[in-house]
């Protein structure tokens, strides 16, 4: 569901305050009605017309992104760095991250223009796993390892409990790669998680969102998500 406001300014009619005053002064219907108070939201399956003209919404496209390293998870920069969607150029709909991944993560990124699909994959209640390849400084002890299942204090509180595996160690670099599986998805937190048990990140990748792999990828290619996936996302987010 969007707001009505949105849902116009977003078709090109207008800006979000000329689509305001659009509707308070009685220019908009919704399926047959006038309607003249801000803030309704409406739904893709609502008739949405300005002054009998229908708005056309766009069309909800979905993609899944292999983001390289060195990418801003953003539609823009102001100091000029390549973007995620600078990789659909070709893309007509004005489509943005779900979520984010760092500048020097790599990984599994959803970008979609469907506001209310991106919503709720994002809402904290939605606790789709993740699963995290990270290269690390050290090797990590199994008590520091079950610290991390158990959950670690971060300034924004514990962490909730996460799955852990140690992939492979390296003795002689004193470096080790582990797979974090998370739930939640809070600002950096993979990379503080590793921080707080005192083995700081040197790469990190995210290979796995719910179901979604990197299968058939490479860093920097992207595809379109089947109806099927995204059917089953929004069932596992709502679960
Ligand atoms: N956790 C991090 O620390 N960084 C990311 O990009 C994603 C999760």
């Amino acid at each position: 569901m969007e707001r009505l406001q949105k849902v116009i300014a977003h078709a090109g009619f207008a800006s979000r305050r000329k689509a305001e005053e659009l509707i308070k002064e009685g220019h908009v219907r919704v399926n047959g009605k006038t309607v003249k108070e801000l803030g309704i939201k409406v739904s893709s399956s609502d008739r949405v017309e300005v002054n009998g003209i229908p708005v056309e919404r766009e069309e909800p496209v979905y993609f899944l992104l292999y983001k390289p390293r060195g990418v801003i998870s953003s539609v823009t920069d102001d100091k000029g760095r390549k973007v995620v969607t600078d990789y659909f150029q070709q893309i007509k709909q004005r489509i943005y991250p779900v979520g984010r991944l760092d500048f020097d993560t790599s990984g599994l990124l959803l970008l979609t223009n469907d506001g209310e699909f991106a919503n709720l994959l994002m809402h904290p209640k939605n606790e789709i796993e993740k699963v995290y390849v990270a290269k690390v400084k050290g090797i990590p002890s199994r008590e520091k390892m079950r610290s991390l299942e158990k959950g670690v204090r971060l300034e924004d509180g514990k962490t909730a409990p996460a799955q852990t595996k140690v992939l492979s160690i390296d003795k002689k670099k004193q470096t080790a790669i582990i797979e974090l599986t998370i739930h939640e998805g809070r600002n950096r937190q993979v990379r503080r998680m590793l921080e707080a048990i005192g083995h700081p990140v040197i790469k990190l990748k995210r290979e796995r969102y719910g179901f979604l792999t990197l299968q058939g990828l490479n860093a920097g290619e992207a595809r379109e998500l089947t109806a099927h996936e995204v059917k089953q996302l929004r069932a596992l987010s709502k679960s």
